[in-house]
């Protein structure tokens, strides 16, 4: 694995970033900025919490979700100012369903007990149930959220805490090209009535979409660079007149395009995970380091340009990244244990620019050769402008 100093392009990521803090600090609904992270824990070998807030708050990450509401992350959380989105977790939600106080007495221990404290801002109800292969919670799903919400409402939480659902692509029946994406006909029924009540109570529709996983599935025709945000002719969407540079903002544009036909023009998408394996197995030859670290480096100075996409450009466009960790008791193929931007012991998998938890002896030997490096890289980009400007002068 290769990990050089301070690179030009690191550079350039972080003026970017630094002339876009100050406007990126106008926070909707409990997402500032535009960049978060999903902090999965199925694993033995990670940092405890309050390593993790350190890792997090030297990174100026500031948007976390986690995806159960586990009362040492929520304690470690106290007091840091980070935005936190909590799960409750797929085997929850009949139970919930069926009952308005086993609903009241979760968000009373799990949420409400933490306030203020800790800023809990959302709570994802469920993760990738419609489309998924667990048919018997569909019918729970709606009904689990309107009874969190209707305890969040008793409690007059319900303003500042929002309820959502994260849905996997397996909910659309097309998304190539964009405006050729619907949803599947037979989960229409459990999705029109959790839309309508989405629209009411105004919480976004939310994906999890990995350009990863489409190219895997068919890289004869899909190239690799065009998913890694790299420089192609992208692809053209005749039906709508638009260009797509990279796939990411192809696959949210489909979402748009199956809300809208669903009827739900106004409704926000936003990105509640995505990211690229950084090793696979045999049969995962895209999940490299040198891939992970393209895609997730160049996902940040996508986020960092604080766009929309082609078919909704105001709609700046907010991502969760996947995910802080590698996560070593994840089940399924070696990709899915090896998403993490970190590995175990804190320090980063790649440098997209993160500097991660190390030891301090090696950490400032590491802050004065990048510091070096940089003002290096400076002092040479001020000399070849001022060389530039002599030569047109001459
Ligand atoms: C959800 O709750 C409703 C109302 O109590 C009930 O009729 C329905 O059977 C429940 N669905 C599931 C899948 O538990």
């Amino acid at each position: 694995m290769k990990r050089s100093g301070f690179s030009v392009q690191s550079l350039c990521l972080l003026l970017l970033l630094c002339f876009n803090y100050p406007i990126g600090i106008l926070s909707l609904k409990g997402f500032a900025g535009t960049y978060g992270i999903n902090y999965g824990r199925i694993a033995d070998n990670i940092p405890s919490p309050d390593e993790v807030v350190r890792l997090l708050k030297e990174s100026k990450i500031r948007n976390v979700r986690i995806y159960d509401s586990d009362h040492t992350v929520l304690e470690a959380f106290s007091g840091t100012g980070l935005n936190l989105v909590v799960g409750l977790n797929n085997g929850l939600l009949k139970d919930i369903n069926s009952s308005t106080d086993r609903a009241m007495s979760w968000v009373q221990d799990n949420v409400q007990a933490f306030l203020p404290e800790t800023r809990i801002r959302g709570i994802a109800v469920g993760n990738e149930v419609l489309g998924g292969s667990n048919n018997d919670l569909y019918g729970a799903l709606l009904g689990a959220m309107k009874n969190v919400h209707g305890a969040l409402k008793k409690l007059k939480l319900d303003d500042q805490i929002q309820i959502t659902t994260a849905h996997s692509q397996a909910v659309f029946s097309n998304s190539y090209p964009p405006s050729s994406c619907r949803f599947k006909d037979d989960i229409n029924e459990f999705l029109k009535p959790m839309l309508e009540f989405f629209q009411d109570i105004g919480s976004p529709f939310c994906l999890n979409a990995y350009p990863f996983l489409a190219y895997m599935g068919d890289p004869e025709n899909i190239d690799v660079n065009y998913a890694l945000f790299q420089s192609t002719d992208g692809i053209y969407d005749p039906v709508k007149d638009l260009h797509y540079d990279n796939m990411l903002d192809a696959q949210i544009d489909a979402a748009y395009v199956a809300l809208e036909s669903a009827g739900y023009k106004k409704m926000e998408v936003i990105i509640t995970e995505t990211g690229w394996a950084s090793k696979g197995d045999s049969n995962e030859a895209a999940a490299t380091v040198s891939n992970a670290r393209t895609y997730n480096y160049n996902l940040r100075k996508r986020l960092a340009k604080r766009k929309g996409t082609p078919m909704r450009p105001k709609s700046i466009l907010k991502c969760y990244v996947f995910a802080l960790f590698n996560e070593n008791q994840k089940t399924g193929p070696t990709s899915e244990r090896n998403f993490g931007l970190f590995k175990p012991d804190g320090s980063i998998a790649y440098d997209i620019g993160y500097r991660g938890l190390s030891s301090s002896a090696a950490s400032l030997k590491d802050l004065q050769a990048r510091y070096y490096l940089c003002s290096h890289a400076i002092t040479l980009a001020a000399s070849v402008t001022v060389l530039l400007l002599l030569r047109r002068l001459l």
